[in-house]
């Protein structure tokens, strides 16, 4: 067989996205569609929405603590998984710490069993950044940096990379954890506590004013969402199993955050400062020439122009946000 003819037999397979509803997911679905595969979406549409997905994917409505992945992954030939589905908000898993454990840690052990019993290719897995490494030693963590989560979000992904790697590379399936930064795009969901930049568009451009915790010096990653799709992409067609930072790189307080988000929405009032919350973070900024030099990673999307596309989709989108 030619490479060739390898290379659209693959093309061929499906992809099984779990949390393909979300806001990242539905990107990557988008992404693997534009380029032939065929998509399948795991998505229980907790925080999820089924408009976010074009017709030709087939969504299975279901939770992944209890569908059934073998059958899943057996039935729809499915070649790779793309593991998304994830109880996201940081303060919900330090207020309800079994929930975040039973969806981020067993649901992903479930997950990682199935593929391992069904033989998938490769699982790559949302992971993050911040949240594993805690603050930052020196100026920028690299993969190596010590793990200190400060959360039971934290843990739980620090969990689920270890158990990825257990139970599925011992049975030949490549696990390629991305450990993204912030991430922030157009499809973000404004209305919940997690994504500032989401929260601070709606606000902004609803004529609210948008709030700051603490002094503003605090300082993030902020990576775009086509950037985490090309990482994804990009780990899928290198093969590559391995940890990766995924990141802008570039270290953004908040206030100047505010200041750029402020212009792109074409506004000019002042954000309104409370007192910070306990156990924040103070800084958080990736090392992320591991994939630069591995996936090709070398190009980001530059902050202030995705901002600016950020606000304009906000504008045109506030019906669907239920605004
Ligand atoms: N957004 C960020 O800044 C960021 C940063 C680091 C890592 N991540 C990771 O990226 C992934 C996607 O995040 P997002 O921002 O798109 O969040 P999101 O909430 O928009 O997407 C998560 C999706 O998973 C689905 N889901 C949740 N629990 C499920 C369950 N038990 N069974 C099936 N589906 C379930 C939700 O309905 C939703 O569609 C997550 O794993 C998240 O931890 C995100």
């Amino acid at each position: 067989m030619t490479n060739d003819a390898t290379s659209s037999k693959a093309q061929d397979q499906p992809l099984l996205v779990t949390g393909g509803a979300g806001f990242i997911g539905s990107h990557l679905v988008e992404a693997f569609l534009a380029q032939g595969h065929p998509v399948v979406v795991l998505d229980d549409l907790s925080t999820g929405d089924a408009k976010r997905l074009p017709k030709e994917v087939r969504l299975e409505r279901g939770d992944l603590r209890d569908a059934a992945l073998p059958e899943l992954l057996r039935e729809e030939r499915i070649h790779a998984v793309f593991h998304l589905a994830a109880q996201i908000d940081v303060r919900k898993s330090m207020a309800d710490p079994l929930f975040d454990a039973e969806v981020n840690i067993l649901g992903t052990i479930r997950l990682a069993q199935a593929a391992a019993a069904e033989r998938v290719s490769q699982i790559v897995f949302s992971s993050t950044g911040g949240a594993i490494y805690g603050d930052p030693d020196g100026f920028a963590a690299d993969e190596n940096h010590p793990t200190r989560p400060y959360s039971a979000y934290g843990i739980a992904k620090l969990a689920g990379e270890k158990y990825l790697d257990a139970l599925c590379s011992e049975a030949g399936v490549k696990v390629t954890c991305l450990r993204y930064s912030n991430v922030y795009g157009p499809r973000q969901d404004g209305r919940g506590e997690a994504g500032v930049i989401g929260i601070w568009m709606n606000r902004l451009l609803g004529g609210e004013e948008a709030v700051i915790y603490g002094d503003g010096l605090q300082s993030r990653d902020f990576i775009h969402v086509a950037d985490v799709v090309a990482a994804n992409r990009a780990a899928f067609e290198s093969g590559k199993s391995g940890i990766f930072n995924i990141g802008a790189g570039v270290e953004t307080t908040i206030n100047e955050l505010y200041r750029l988000v402020a212009e792109s929405c074409g506004v000019s009032r002042p954000a309104r400062y409370l007192p910070g919350k306990p156990g924040e973070q103070r800084r958080s900024v990736l090392d992320v020439s591991k994939a630069a030099r591995e996936l090709g990673l070398v190009e980001h999307v530059p902050l202030a122009g995705g901002l600016n596309a950020t606000a304009l989709w906000f504008r045109g989108h506030r019906a669907f946000q239920g605004l």
